[in-house]
């Protein structure tokens, strides 16, 4: 099965819903390693009960960016992933540390990009007075929350949303969202290649519907 490290900072719902979706037996993965940069964080707890091995790097040890991400990555690739998932991973990544990896780490990203990359997206899309809001998976490159987008998941924004109902209606998607990617690149169907995406052997005109 693939190997698969998973980036946290917070909460990890969608560790959750990995941890879930492989114990019921819909995801053949093994999960191999959950990596936090908070010490704090929850998500932490939901890999030790799973018995999944943690690895905790507070970046505050480290002299500047360039240095913490080398050191965490080394210790990610100790671990031989064959995919690593950014799931509530709120730090944004070295270029030189992310390179050896391409089209082997994706992101999970509350908005429907290349709509409001960056923060307090759920915010954003109420003040646009968009019709829809979302969250897509993509992989990751240098550009934060830039790269190629291989799924989305839409819902409709109601009258009455506040950021709090968009992001908590949003996560329960999120999390169907993450485990159909990682099913697929289990299943070897979704593969980053120089000219994009490709899905079944066929490159992607537009991100796929989840
Ligand atoms: C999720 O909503 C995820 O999309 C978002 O953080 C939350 C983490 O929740 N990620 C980002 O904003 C990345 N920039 P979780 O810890 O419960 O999975």
């Amino acid at each position: 099965p693939l190997r698969v490290a998973v980036l946290i900072s917070g909460r990890g719902s969608n560790l959750q819903a990995l941890i879930a979706a492989r114990r019921s037996g819909e995801l053949a993965i093994e999960l191999i390693l959950v990596a936090s940069n908070r010490p704090a964080a929850e998500g932490l707890r939901h890999a030790e009960a799973a018995g999944i091995p943690t690895l905790v790097l507070d970046p505050a040890a480290w002299p500047d960016r360039a240095a913490y991400d080398a050191e965490l990555f080394a210790r990610i690739a100790a671990a031989a992933p064959d995919l690593i998932v950014l799931a509530g991973f709120m730090r944004v990544l070295d270029a030189a540390a992310l390179a050896p990896w391409a089209g082997r780490i994706i992101n999970i990203h509350p908005s429907l990009l290349p709509k409001y990359p960056g923060l307090h997206t759920h915010k954003r899309a109420l003040a646009a007075g968009d019709a829809l809001h979302g969250a897509s998976v993509h992989f990751v490159t240098a550009e934060l929350d830039g790269g190629p987008v291989l799924a989305r998941t839409e819902i409709a924004i109601e009258p009455g949303d506040t950021p709090d109902s968009l992001a908590q209606r949003l996560l329960l998607r999120e999390h169907v969202l993450l485990c159909q990617c990682v099913q697929w690149l289990a299943q070897r169907r979704a593969e980053l290649r120089a000219d994009g995406v490709y899905f079944d052997g066929r490159l992607l005109a537009q991100s796929l519907q989840v």
